[in-house]
């Protein structure tokens, strides 16, 4: 049978996802050094890793391009699901905040607000939840700037240690949602090859307990 297909999200995750793997006792040689490789042996061919963005390892899983994902719960609550997430991987912590200019009261307000996000399904569904009818704009990065530009009265974004926000003196108002890096699983996948699933995610499993302890 071909080697499991694991797709994972390229930068941070990535890094501390392969340091899993080498705690559960993997060769992960190659995908230490892939050069300009896409698609990379692991342990010795037993799988094979591709490295990519965030919302792309969610298309290959919901595909079934590749079999497992590992991704943030921040790309799979903009994204959707239609697949298996079946384990916290417990890094990457970080969680979606409100955040305004400090010594604004963004909920007393009854004018028109607008808020600035790289997440508009999330941010969306959070003012729903409230009630609140507030105009969003999608932003591609550093979200921090548009309060400070006068172009909306908030953001929703990522904070982990919230420094990004004191820097530029904006405070986070209410948290939306916790943050970590999740093991996805095509639907299909998990009925062909449930054993080989499940024995690889006990092993990440072990792996993550033995570091806790
Ligand atoms: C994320 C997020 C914040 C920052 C929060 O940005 O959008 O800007 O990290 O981290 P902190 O609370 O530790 O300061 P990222 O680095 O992903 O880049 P981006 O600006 O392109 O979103």
């Amino acid at each position: 049978m071909n080697a499991l297909k694991i797709a994972l999200t390229k930068g941070r995750l990535e890094q501390k996802t392969v340091a899993l793997f080498e705690r559960c006792g993997m060769d992960v040689s190659d995908v230490r050094a892939p050069g300009r490789r896409l698609i990379l042996p692991l342990d010795g061919g037993r799988f094979q890793v591709v490295l990519a963005k965030a919302p792309d390892v969610i298309t290959y899983v919901e595909h079934g391009a590749v079999d497992i994902g590992v991704v943030g719960k921040d790309t799979i609550l903009e994204k959707g699901q239609s697949f298996f997430e079946l384990m916290d991987l417990g890094f990457g912590r970080c969680r979606f905040a409100l955040a305004v200019r400090e010594g604004e009261d963004f909920f007393a307000t009854h004018r028109h607000r607008r808020v600035a996000t790289k997440y508009p399904a999330v941010a969306a569904a959070f003012f729903a939840q409230r009630g609140l009818d507030v105009e969003l704009i999608k932003i591609e990065g550093s979200v921090e700037l548009s309060p400070l530009l006068g172009l909306a009265d908030g953001i929703v974004d990522i904070v982990e240690t919230g420094e990004t926000l004191r820097a530029n003196g904006l405070v986070p108002v209410v948290d939306i949602a916790p943050i970590s890096a999740r093991v996805i699983v095509n639907i299909a996948s998990m009925k062909t090859r449930k054993d080989e699933i499940q024995q690889l995610l006990q092993a990440l499993r072990n792996a993550n307990q033995e570091a806790a302890l």
